[in-house]
């Protein structure tokens, strides 16, 4: 591969986002787009943290790993739109090599941590519905954090190690991004020496935190639709799909979008599409998710109902 060759080699200090292209007449229309996705996404997502820790009925592990997702998911939009949302207002698209680095590393931590997350509340419903008796005894409490933790460790551990080598990377040559936020790849491109060793680490780690995750809840839901499939009662089988559906669907939603994102060749055409495929993949699981608790798990919407009488009551 040849870097550098004939390139300014001056290191640079900042980035342009290019962002969407901000053509003038978007802009207010972006910007407001995105503040009311922002709003609503941290306002949900807080409510539904608020419902789990303020309600005993919600004191279950499969509540508390969604808690935790929730939380997550609060942390890893506000890595990506206020920065967005700034440079939509002002117009200012530039961000410093260093503003650029830690934006890359919070969102790597919480995209993964995500993603392994939404495995655990996999690994949750396939013990509650594949071993139902022993669901008490194989899920408490302390399971349940030993998950988040896990999550959280190994999320930070992976993305440090990744960090760490691309620190050691000068950024010449252009100062364009062509993207909406710091993303990996976008920012290689703009490397001036040999990024090899990076871009293959890189790319096992990936690989890795994609595949293992997607394995094990493929074979979770296996295990769990074929015993669903199995209980002889209607109603029991509705009854069983009914606390895995909220769950199911944001699954189908976030692999959907991640594998659209990186299934969507890179050409000059279907950049603009990529990019926003990428606001789905980073902004719709987030978005929706307290939407589709709140409205399908009859836990979640019971104690919405309950807390809207007692602020009514008040
Ligand atoms: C996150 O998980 C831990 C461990 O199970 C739990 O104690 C905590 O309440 C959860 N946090 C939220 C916001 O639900």
């Amino acid at each position: 591969m040849e870097r550098g060759g004939g390139r300014n080699q001056t290191p640079i200090m900042e980035f342009i986002l290019l962002g969407f292209g901000n053509p003038p007449e978007l802009l207010p229309f972006l910007f407001l787009l995105f503040l009311v996705i922002y709003i609503l996404t941290v306002t949900g997502n807080i409510l539904i943290v608020a419902l789990i820790v303020a309600d005993q009925h919600l004191h279950i592990p499969m509540y508390y790993l969604l808690g935790n997702l929730s939380w997550l998911e609060t942390c890893l939009i506000s890595v990506l739109l206020p920065k967005m949302l700034a440079s939509l207002l002002t117009g200012d698209r530039t961000i410093s090599v260093k503003g650029c680095m830690v934006q890359l590393y919070f969102f790597g931590i919480t995209s993964t941590a995500e993603s392994l997350l939404l495995t655990a509340m996999s690994y949750d419903r396939y013990l509650a519905i594949c071993y139902p008796l022993r669901y008490t005894t194989l899920m408490n409490g302390r399971v349940c954090g030993q998950l988040v933790a896990g999550s959280w460790l190994s999320s930070i551990t992976t993305c440090s190690i990744g960090m760490i080598l691309l620190l050691q990377t000068t950024f010449c040559d252009s100062k364009e991004i062509d993207h909406f936020f710091c993303d990996f790849s976008p920012m290689l491109q703009l490397a001036c020496d040999e990024t090899q060793t990076l871009e293959l680490v890189t790319f096992a780690i990936a690989t890795i935190w994609t595949f293992v995750p997607c394995l094990l809840t493929l074979t979770s839901y296996v295990c769990i639709i074929s015993t669903i499939l199995r209980i002889p009662s209607n109603t029991g089988r509705k009854k069983a799909f009914s606390t895995c559906s909220s769950h199911l669907i944001m699954l189908v939603i976030f692999y959907l979008t991640v594998i659209t994102v990186y299934m969507v060749p890179t050409g000059n055409t279907s950049k603009v599409l990529n990019k926003i495929f990428s606001v789905f993949y980073t902004v719709l699981t987030p978005l929706l998710n307290p939407i589709v608790y709140s409205m399908r798990s009859k836990e979640v919407n019971e104690s919405l109902r309950r807390a809207i009488r007692k602020l009514v009551a008040l």
